[in-house]
């Protein structure tokens, strides 16, 4: 399966989930708008370049298990996707992103001065999206908001001397990704009225989907074509971001070093790819290698795990959709 469909569920629900996705939408591009004339292209700029709306679907899927005409829903759609949109900034500069959604990201368009005040504008418009649903909502953002930036930060730093990097690398993917995802799923079930167990089942669900997604992108990071993923392939490599693949293959060389053919793979991932032909050779020879599959594997069983948390909800049209929704993020190609 490529990617979520409407197609994939009961066409009742869809046309429920359809509409507010749709209502998100414009409350997104209203919550973007402002008169100050720099802002006013920056702000839309990553809004309107495209975009899965992973984080809104989730939510209105969540509330499905309440009641799903709950306006509150479209509010808590576009917060996290508002908040999803400020990360995207922000991530890009950090890691010296050139593409993002199919189009330059906007710190090689504006510097990363504008970049990343318009990744806090938006966080701003965030907050106040958060403030109108009150402060139970706005205190699951802010703990969110904590959570993705302790995420991106231990990410930068790296494990300490005695920590496992395995262990250190699944919190770093279940702070900068598992909570936004999760506390789409939370948020959804809350305002929609479900009943506390979902809830709490989301919350859980959210985390271990989110870790699968990432682990997800960080194949796409070296199989999918940038015409696919709308990002440059190797970005992280390039910037020596850890992702599994390289901290799979650093442990295989690690135990195996009379694998010399993997050995040099590894000195070419930590050499210099500034060049784009280099780039494109070593994510060519990465994509080749057993720790890439060995990657998927790992991201199958984050998604089995989200899997059987969906099983234990009630069961109905929502969580077939829940379960069709889960498949499609970890098999997708963008
Ligand atoms: C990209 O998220 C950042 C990650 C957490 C992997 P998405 O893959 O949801 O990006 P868009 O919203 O579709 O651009
Ligand atoms: C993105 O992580 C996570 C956040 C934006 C918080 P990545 O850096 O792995 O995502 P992409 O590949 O750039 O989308
Ligand atoms: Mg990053
Ligand atoms: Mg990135």
């Amino acid at each position: 399966m490529a990617s979520f469909t409407m197609d994939d569920i009961d066409p009742s629900l869809a046309e429920s989930i359809q509409a507010g996705l749709e209502a998100i939408e414009e409350k997104l591009h209203a919550a973007v708008a402002t008169s100050d004339p720099m802002m006013r292209s920056t702000a839309p700029y990553l809004l309107d370049a495209g975009g899965k709306r992973v984080r809104p679907v989730l939510v209105m899927l969540a509330g499905a298990f309440g009641d799903i005409t709950s306006s509150q829903l479209i509010d808590a759609g576009a917060l996290v996707e508002l908040t999803h949109l400020a990360t995207l900034y922000h991530d890009d500069v950090m890691d010296g992103a050139d593409t993002r959604r199919g189009t330059k990201a906007a710190h090689r368009v504006w510097g990363n001065n504008i970049a990343i005040l318009t990744g806090d504008f938006l966080l701003a418009r965030a907050s106040a999206m958060s403030a109108g649903l009150g402060s139970e909502i706005v205190a699951v953002h802010a703990h969110t908001f904590e959570r993705l930036c302790l995420g991106q930060l231990n990410e930068t730093v790296g494990p300490g001397s005695g920590d496992d990097p395995f262990v250190h690398y699944i919190d770093v993917l279940s702070n900068k990704t598992g909570s936004l995802i999760a506390a789409a799923g939370v948020l959804g079930a809350m305002i929609a009225g479900a009943p506390e167990s979902v809830v709490a089942t989301m919350r859980e669900y959210g985390e271990a989907v989110g870790v699968a997604f990432q682990l997800a992108d960080d194949v796409l990071d070296i199989r999918a074509s940038s015409v696919e993923s709308g990002k440059t392939p190797g970005t992280d490599l390039r910037e020596g971001v850890p992702t599994m693949p390289s901290l799979l293959l650093r442990a295989h060389v690690e135990k195996h070093p009379e694998d010399t053919a993997s050995a040099a793979l590894l000195a070419a991932v930590d050499g210099d790819l500034s060049s784009d032909d280099r780039l494109a050779e070593v994510v060519s020879a990465l994509s080749e290698h057993p720790v890439v599959d060995e990657t998927e594997r790992l991201a199958e069983t984050y998604a089995d795990r989200a899997l059987a948390l969906v099983e234990s909800l009630p069961a109905g049209p929502p969580r077939d959709a829940l379960t069709a929704f889960t498949v499609s993020l970890v098999r997708r190609r963008a």
